[in-house]
């Protein structure tokens, strides 16, 4: 029989939220053991942003999020803002620049960012075991964790092992089959921030692989002007994938191609230069293969000096909100995150707590909050893991 070793905290899974409670638990003086199954922690901040990881965003506010209670992520973010993570990452003398939309991305390697979370837990004492899976036990208030040949126990544990996006990096659905055991309920996880697929009809866009463009693309709630990028599978690019988290089976993606323009520039363009045709028209602002897959669909024949104003008026109307009925999304293998997960109503927006299991807490991914693309999830890591670090 292993000894087992007593901690204040044990936290399972030592991604962005996992690694950044531990340290701060631990600077607060807890004995924290941080666990993970990998052997390698971090792994998806390595890859984050394409390898420079968008740490954070600096208009990240509650309003950016989705969950089932929109206000649950308030007081969390309130607490540990974008401004105190940039404070952290100047401390380290991390190089940093603003990339687009408020997104904060590493001028040298998303490796700094990992680092800096290492040595913060270094800085707390906390002990660390990676590569072994762990199991749980509730008993006498206690929670007992055995991983490998070792056990510990605390009258705390955090589940911070993330969502079900990317399994081939190490994504599990650990933290829901523990918060289920206890009686936690779970939203139910679906891909989210995942390129769409087409078929059928809308097959013919997949001609245009590798084609993007900047448009206004929405779906449900959810309206981002972006990139979208067609692929020969569907849809992608940062617009897409950021509706794709507002989508659901059977709807369908409305996409303005031109939202600079205004109501009447077909028309106008008509009177302007009646000898054009709209395939080299559109071709003036958007790229060639597109201008002209457009222009085919759209069958208005020659000239535009020949077309009826009503039938521009229609083009007009279908450029600005072309429907696509996606028949799905490329699934967890390519989501950058998952929405969904432990249930915010069961969870104390200050702290972290299951109301239900005291000594239980979940931070990160696994918690149904899910960002838009742009920093916002690693935010998100970063304050639910010091609100529950303060409550350790
Ligand atoms: P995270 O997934 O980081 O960590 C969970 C940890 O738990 C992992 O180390 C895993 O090995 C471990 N684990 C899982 N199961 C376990 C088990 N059974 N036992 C023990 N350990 C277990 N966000 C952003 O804000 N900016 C960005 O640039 C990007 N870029 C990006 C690119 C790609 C390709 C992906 C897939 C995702 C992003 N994201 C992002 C999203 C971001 O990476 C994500 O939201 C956070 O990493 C979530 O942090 P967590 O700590 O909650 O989970």
């Amino acid at each position: 029989m292993p000894t087992t070793a007593s901690y204040d905290a044990i936290i399972i899974g030592a991604g962005a939220a996992g690694m950044f409670c531990a340290a701060l638990a631990g600077q607060r003086g807890r004995r924290v053991l941080l666990l993970d199954h990998s052997a390698e922690p971090g792994r998806k901040i390595l890859i984050s942003g394409g390898g420079r990881c968008n740490f954070t965003n600096i208009g990240a506010t509650a309003d950016n999020y989705l969950s089932a209670n929109p206000h649950f992520a308030k007081s969390a973010m309130r607490r540990y803002t974008p401004a105190d993570f940039i404070a952290l990452v100047d401390r380290y003398g991390i190089a940093w620049h603003e990339k687009t939309l408020g997104q904060l991305f590493c001028d040298g390697s998303a490796k700094q960012i990992v680092a800096m979370l290492l040595d913060e837990c270094a800085a707390g004492a906390v002990t660390t075991a990676f590569g072994n899976a762990a199991t749980v036990e509730h008993r006498d208030g206690r929670f007992h964790v055995s991983f490998g040949t070792e056990a510990a126990e605390a009258p705390a544990l955090v589940l911070a092992s993330g969502g079900l996006s990317i399994p081939k990096l190490g994504a599990t659905s650990f933290a829901y089959d523990v918060a289920r055991r206890f009686g936690v309920k779970i939203v139910e996880p679906r891909p989210a921030l995942v390129p769409l697929t087409l078929s059928g009809d809308e097959a013919l866009f997949k001609t245009l692989s590798g084609v993007s463009a900047e448009v206004v693309a929405s779906a449900g709630k959810g309206k981002f002007r972006e990139a979208a990028l067609f692929t020969h599978r569907g849809l992608s690019g940062p617009a897409i994938l950021q509706v794709s988290s507002y989508w659901r089976h059977g709807d369908e993606v409305s996409i303005d191609f031109l939202p600079d323009f205004p109501a009447g520039w077909l028309r106008q363009a008509k009177r302007d230069d009646p000898r054009i045709g709209i395939r080299r028209l559109l071709a003036r602002s958007l790229p060639d293969r597109l201008a002209e897959t457009l222009a085919d669909q759209l069958a208005l024949g020659s000239d535009l000096g020949n077309i009826p104003d009503r039938s521009l008026e229609a083009a007009e109307r279908r450029l600005a909100d072309w429907r696509f009925t996606p028949n799905g999304s490329e699934g967890f293998a390519k989501a950058e995150v998952t929405i969904g997960g432990i249930s915010t109503d069961e969870l104390s927006s200050q702290t972290m707590e299951a109301k239900r299991v005291p000594g239980l807490y979940a931070i990160g991914e696994a918690v149904d909050v899910t960002g838009w693309l742009g920093g916002y999830n690693f935010q998100w890591a970063w304050a639910s893991g010091h609100a529950a670090a303060q409550a350790l």
